[in-house]
């Protein structure tokens, strides 16, 4: 986080307050998340995307996507920030209802909803489903004819775009289960609006995620504007939904470009594609996850076991194991993510030596970072920082090996308190029948 800084005594301090002060109150592994920082990074997106649409005359709209990292205070933290909220299940779509999030402000994706998730998005009036194939165009017709509303809907499409990053995280190919293909749309357009109880809302695209350049969100653009315009002789298009993605540093190598520059590049290309098409602007639409609250998230760990392992006749790798691991960060092994680690609780004047810090999970792929520089003096007892972690960690965790899933804390202004409270043992028991302390009831 920006905040991170060191104190007098050489120890982290993160909103103020020292890692070991943390490390204290609520044990690790533990996710720490910079309020302040979650909060500016979404009024500053908020503001690249109004500031280089203004121009064009258009509003644009944020819809954070919750599926990065979802609590009930950070849905608080978007509405209060002016934002939308984009769940993908009938779980994120609870948070935003306990968080009393108006509906309307909501959109709904996922490829495949159930009929009960469909029903009760419909029910409760989410402002905007987007239909991700065909066949769910007749299933939320339905469901708003049995409630008696029309539903606004978004449609995806695959834009074939080939946004350069990985395989996993790149969501427009060809070859990959999301959205419908361009050239389908036309005819599922007319679908949506043969139905009574739908009103179509515009296109929607999301190229993939942890991406850089403009060049990919650019092309996308281009050839949704020429679907949209060609669209227009059927209806109204009121919006374009353009999706997020945007990439964050995770270590120096990483060049981010400012989100600024992005939205003005964004708003280049929709402008000049409505120009050629000689259509009027749409309203715009985005919904970044990881930019709003990856670089606010930091891991705090503890150094436990530390080995030297010979990996060949000249070479001996340091493994530096923390209390953690791939259940509170799978994106390393997930991904062949890369992350630094600092050690936290104080400073040291030993030569940095090259070490990979690991888990403690039963599994040789539980890497947390593959390569970084610690000192070498680095210790049992001493606590280690693993910064970016904001987005799709908590998200992403598991309880693999019966790992309690940590705390999430935030802080602020010096102050620190739990946003989600680890899981304890009792946690992960209670839906085993066998549970001699006593099982849930089942359901
Ligand atoms: N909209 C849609 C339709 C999405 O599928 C996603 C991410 C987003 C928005 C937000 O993308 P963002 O701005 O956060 O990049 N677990 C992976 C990332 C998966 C992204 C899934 N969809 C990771 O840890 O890198």
């Amino acid at each position: 986080p920006e905040s991170a800084a060191r104190t007098a005594s050489g120890a982290l301090a993160i909103g103020g307050i020292p890692a070991p002060a943390l490390h204290a109150a609520y044990g690790t592994p533990l996710y720490v998340v910079d309020e302040d920082e979650v909060r500016g990074r979404a009024a500053r997106i908020r503001d690249a995307f109004a500031a280089a649409f203004a121009p064009l005359g258009v509003a644009t709209h944020v819809y954070y996507a919750g599926k990065a990292f979802l609590s009930i205070e950070v849905a608080h933290w978007m509405r209060e920030a002016g934002l939308n909220l984009d769940v993908c299940s009938g779980g994120e779509l609870a948070v935003a209802e306990e968080a009393g999030f108006d509906p309307r402000r909501l959109g709904f994706h996922g490829n495949n909803k159930s009929l009960a998730e469909i029903d009760h998005a419909v029910g409760l009036g989410v402002g905007a489903i987007v239909l991700d194939s065909v066949v769910e165009i007749d299933r939320v017709a339905q469901a708003a004819t049995r409630h008696g509303r029309v539903q606004k809907v978004r449609l995806r499409l695959n834009s074939g775009v080939h946004a350069s990053t990985h395989e996993y995280l790149a969501t427009a190919r060809e070859d990959q289960k999301f959205g419908i293909p361009l050239s389908e749309a036309a005819d599922a357009v007319a679908l949506i609006r043969a139905h009574e109880s739908l009103e179509f809302l515009g296109l929607h695209s999301h190229i993939g995620s942890q991406i850089f350049e403009s060049a990919g969100f650019a092309e996308a653009i281009r050839r949704l504007l020429a679907l949209h315009a060609e669209l227009l002789a059927g209806g109204e298009v009121p919006e374009l939904n353009l999706g997020g993605g945007f990439g964050i540093a995770y270590t120096s190598a990483d060049e981010v470009t400012p989100i600024e520059r992005i939205a003005a590049d964004f708003a280049v290309a929709v402008e000049s594609g409505c120009a050629h098409h000689g259509i009027p602007v749409p309203a715009i639409a985005i919904e970044p996850g990881r930019i709003i609250v990856g670089p606010a998230g930091v891991t705090l760990y503890e150094v436990g076991t530390i080995k030297d392992v010979r990996v060949d006749e000249s070479a001996t790798r340091r493994y530096v194991s923390v209390d953690g691991g791939m259940s509170d960060n799978l994106r390393t092994a997930l991904y062949r993510a890369d992350y630094t680690a600092r050690v936290a609780n104080r400073v040291s004047d030993a030569d940095a030596a090259l070490v990979r810090v690991a888990g403690k999970h039963c599994e040789s792929g539980d890497i947390v970072v593959r390569d970084d520089y610690l000192p070498g003096d680095v210790r049992p007892g001493d606590l280690l920082a693993v910064a970016a972690t904001g987005a799709y960690c908590w998200s992403l965790a598991s309880n693999y090996n019966y790992l309690g899933r940590p705390a999430v804390v935030a802080v602020r202004d010096g102050k620190s308190r739990v946003l989600i409270r680890r899981e304890n043992t009792h946690d992960l028991l209670r839906r085993d029948s066998g549970y001699s302390s006593g099982a849930d009831q089942v359901e």
